[in-house]
Formats: C-alpha cells, structure tokens, sequence
C-alpha cells in the first residue's frame, strides 16, 4: 500500500507565488507517489481570525487554485475541515494525554499570544493538539509542511508516542516531508510573501495585472539611475526571476551588475516568465470558474471519502480510551 500524505493550509483565499512554489507545487507532486489528503484548515482559521465573514469565498478561491495547479480529486482526497467534525472529538480525546507544559512551550504559542494579547483564546493554545488529530484521523505518515511547522509536528510526534504507549500501538508517528523549495521572498524584498503583508504576487491575476505588481518590488536599493550597476545578490527580481527560468536569471544577473538593463525591464521579464509559467493554470482555473457547483462537489465528495476513515478510527480510539 502506498504510504498516506496528509497536509493542510488555512483557507487564505487565492493562493500567492510563495503559496504556489512552496507547497503547492509539491502537493500536486506527490500524488504520483502517495495516498494525498490536503485539508483546508477552517477551525484552525478560526483561532486569529476576527472577521469570519470571507471564510467561505476564501476556501472557494483556495479550492480553484488547487484544483487549477493540478490537485487531481480522482487520486487525492481535498476536503474542508469543519466537513468532517469527527476531527474535533479526536481533539478533545487527545487533549486528556496532552499536558499542558508540552502547550504553552511551543514558540508559535508563544507568537500568537505576543501578536493578538487580546484574543489568547483556548483554541489557540490547543492548537497543535487540533493539528495532531488532523494526521493521525487518517493515521498519515509523511506530512508535507514549511520550516515553521516544525515544532508542531514534534509535538504531534510525542503525543503519538504518548498514546501509543498509554493504550498500546495505534498510530504512526508522523514524519515532516520538508520542501526543497526556499522560502520566498515577497515584494518587499525582505520578508517571506506572505497575504497578510501585502507583499504578494496571486498567481489568479490577469497577465496584465501581474505586470503591474511585479512593477511594485524593491530591487537593490543602492541603485537610484539606469546607469548605475546593480548588486544582483539583493535583488528580489534576481531571485524570482531564478524559480522561472535560471538560465536567464544568470544572463540577467550579468548584465545588470554592468549597468546593461534597467530594473524595469528586468522586472517585465520576468513578468513575462511568471505569466509564460502560469499559462496553463490561467486557462484551467478559468474554465473550472464556469462550474462553482464542480468546486463544491469535489468537496463534498473529499469530505464523504475522509468521514469514513475517520469514523473508523475514532471507533478504534474509543474502545481503546474504555468509552466503548
Ligand atoms: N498549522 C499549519 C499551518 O499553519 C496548517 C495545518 C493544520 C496542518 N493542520 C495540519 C499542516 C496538519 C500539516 C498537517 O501551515
């Protein structure tokens, strides 16, 4: 039997270029070799969100890009979360073997906690023992996740064994399946892309619009005249324009340290680039754009597919815990 792949994102709406080449790409990947289940994490959205009113339009937008990137809900199983509510009692039940100290040392804890002081919720605490119930609902074994989520996953990883060790063997531990890809850089040029930083390039954009916003990246400041020559190595433009087309990344590179393109040019180059490479996802997610019923079928039917390996393991962890 193929080994089980399991991973989940928020529902951010239309995903952005780091979204894209940092974890989509590779979701879409590894389902060539592996049994997919990829999660749209509508609880987990609501331990920071405050407005829940684009929540809907959000996994709607999330699913097109998907769907358009070439997740293929024939092989993989796509679902939102809240859909399968089984996740919620395996939460609860993996919180009475969860002890608070593992909680409250986990650096994103910490974070969140720092960032919204007025909304230290409980959820948010729970957190990772929400993500736990996620993988182990499904009893998944190779968890495709950024850098970030490493913590996360460890603490998934001991309380499995807490588990396993408490009512004898019953899940896998889990392993991070961490991405080749680098983080990317938003516009800003300093930070990691990202929606809430406004320093995104969404790959749904019309060609022209994504003209437009590649316009508005930071390049290597020293620069100030088309005659000065550029410092490639701090050039945001320089390292997107290499997940496009390295070969002219190199060619470029060499003739902006000579002062022999100017960042705008460089800039509608790699537009171009960008825009050559999202071609035929542009022409998928259009034609899926027609049919919001296909969107929520899939769903659906993603959801109905997830319930019954979660039905079955929940049955199992409650003869095991004596509640059944
Ligand atoms: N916490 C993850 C993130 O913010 C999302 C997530 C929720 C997840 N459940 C998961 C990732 C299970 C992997 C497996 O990116």
């Amino acid at each position: 039997m193929r080994k089980r792949v399991f991973s989940g994102a928020r529902p951010t709406g239309r995903q952005h270029l780091g979204n894209y080449l940092g974890a989509l790409q590779n979701y879409v990947k590894l389902q060539d070799e592996y049994d997919c289940i990829y999660c749209i994490v509508d609880i987990h959205a609501l331990t920071t969100v405050e407005d829940v009113s684009n929540i809907q339009n959000n996994i709607y937008e999330m699913t097109l890009d998907w769907l358009a990137a070439g997740i293929d809900p024939k092989r993989s199983i796509t679902f939102v979360q809240s859909h399968v509510p089984e996740v919620m009692e395996l939460h609860t039940l993996l919180s009475m073997v969860t002890p608070l100290s593992w909680l409250l040392r986990v650096p994103t804890f910490k974070e969140k906690a720092k960032l919204q002081p007025h909304n230290v919720n409980y959820g948010l605490v729970g957190y990772p023992v929400l993500m736990t119930a996620d993988i182990v609902l499904y009893k998944a074994e190779a968890i495709p996740v950024g850098e970030d989520q490493l913590p996360h996953l460890e603490l998934a990883r001991e309380i499995v064994r807490r588990f396993n060790s408490l009512f004898g063997p019953t899940f896998p531990e889990p392993e991070a399946k961490l991405t080749s890809f680098p983080m990317v850089l938003g516009l800003d040029g300093k930070q990691k892309m990202s929606k809430s930083l406004d320093n995104h390039i969404e790959i749904a954009l019309s060609p022209e619009e994504t003209v437009k916003r590649v316009r508005t990246a930071v390049t290597d400041p020293a620069r100030q005249y088309r005659t000065d020559p550029g410092n490639p190595g701090i050039c945001n433009i320089h390292f997107l324009h290499g997940y496009f087309n390295q070969t002219e990344q190199q060619r470029y590179a060499m003739m902006c340290r000579k002062a022999e393109v100017g960042c705008v040019e460089h800039k509608n180059v790699l537009a171009d680039e960008i825009n050559k490479a999202l071609a035929p996802f542009h022409e998928r997610r259009a034609a899926l754009a027609t049919n919001p019923q296909y969107v929520k079928d899939v769903l659906a039917d993603g959801a109905q597919r997830a319930q019954v390996v979660a039905r079955e393991t929940l049955v199992e962890v409650k003869k095991k815990m004596g509640l059944l």
